[in-house]
């Protein structure tokens, strides 16, 4: 039997319309334009401003969209996946409320929960799936509210966020496209760095830890950009190593977007050009789950069959992981 490969075979994204801006953020918390772009590369990000609206409202968008753009109907989806780390409810999961929303019929879904690797992480499990031959038509959505969970009185954290979901179909192929190769990995004593204190089951919900405003990000930022650099840069490397590719050969760099300096950082230890990297943080910040897949979707137009691509990221956990993926469809 020949082997199965996954491919992408679609790409969708959604961004909320309101804009807040590093001039606004500057009304709110003790900053400047100045230092927001020279630390960060932010300009602005994207906030759902609607209090009845959540996470699955975004993912639903970007799905549709995809949905439309491969001629796929709801009922022929059989796996959707939904990284997130903020979830429109603590139960059910978000992928089921996104389910239902959607139409779909024929599928079973679940959450995955690797912060800022999340889609990374989902990618690997539906490659799997695929390759499996169980399933046909997988849709992976990274989709996070970040404005949810976002301290705004806090100038270490607050200018860092952004709101969005980004969607990818993945189908079988025979054809020598889609994951190639990847590298994950988890460091659990990482989470001291990154994380969100009260919420879950070691910190319910009190008085008290909303008092302490522990329902928001925390964050070291300094330990957790040093560990960024090194294994985002370190696994992208090693998985040009292993298989061949010089930095000529790499059409893209997709990383997750977290911070410019940390995205030129990578860019450098791996020999590569600027103009080979996506790079969208400047208007959207860190949406988390949806960095990557809203970069293929800006940059779709400009990807031809057979690129490779280098998918990066690393998050809270920490969690980390690459994926080699050579493009399966020029553009339409
Ligand atoms: O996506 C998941 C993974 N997350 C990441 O990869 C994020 C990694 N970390 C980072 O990107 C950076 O560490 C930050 C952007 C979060 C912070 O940048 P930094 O260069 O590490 O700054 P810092 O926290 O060390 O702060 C430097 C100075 C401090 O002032 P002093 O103590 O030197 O006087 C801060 O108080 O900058 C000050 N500062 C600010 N000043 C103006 C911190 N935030 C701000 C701000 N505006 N928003």
């Amino acid at each position: 039997m020949s082997k199965i490969n996954a491919a992408i075979t679609g790409v969708g994204g959604y961004v909320p319309d309101y804009i807040l801006d590093n001039n606004e953020l500057s009304t709110l918390v003790d900053t400047s334009d100045e230092w927001i772009t020279q630390r960060v590369g932010i300009k602005e990000r994207r906030i759902l401003k609607d209090k009845n609206k959540a996470t699955s409202d975004m993912a639903v968008i970007a799905i549709q969209q995809v949905l439309e753009k491969t001629g796929t109907s709801p009922e022929e989806v059989d796996l959707l996946i939904c990284p997130t780390i903020t979830a429109d409810m603590g139960f059910p999961s978000t992928s089921n409320i996104i389910g239902d929303k959607l139409g779909l019929k024929n599928a079973f879904n679940f959450d995955l929960s690797a912060a800022c690797s999340g889609f990374i992480y989902g990618l690997e499990v539906s490659g799997r799936m695929i390759g499996s031959g169980a399933y046909k038509k997988v849709i992976l959505v990274g989709a996070d509210k970040m404005s949810s969970i976002t301290d705004y009185t806090d100038r270490a954290t607050c200018p860092l966020f952004g709101d969005g979901a980004g969607a990818v179909l993945i189908e079988p192929t025979k054809e020598e496209v889609g994951i190639m190769d990847r590298i994950l990995g988890f460091d659990g004593s990482g989470r001291e760095f990154l994380h969100m204190k009260a919420g879950g089951s070691l910190n319910p919900p009190s008085h008290e830890t909303i008092d302490r405003k522990e329902h928001f990000v925390y964050q070291e930022g300094k330990t957790v950009f040093k560990a960024a650099v090194s294994i985002m840069s370190d696994i992208a490397v090693d998985i040009m190593k292993r298989n061949k590719i010089s930095p000529d050969e790499l059409a893209w760099l997709v990383p997750h977007q977290a911070n410019l300096r940390i995205i030129e950082a990578v860019a450098r230890r791996m020999g590569i050009k600027r103009e080979q990297v996506m790079i969208n943080i400047q208007r959207y910040g860190n949406t988390t789950a949806a960095t990557i897949p809203l970069c293929l979707w800006e940059y779709e137009k400009q990807l031809k069959k057979g690129d490779n691509l280098i998918l990066t990221a690393f998050g809270a956990g920490f969690t980390w992981g690459s994926i080699l993926l050579k493009w399966a469809y020029d553009p339409k």
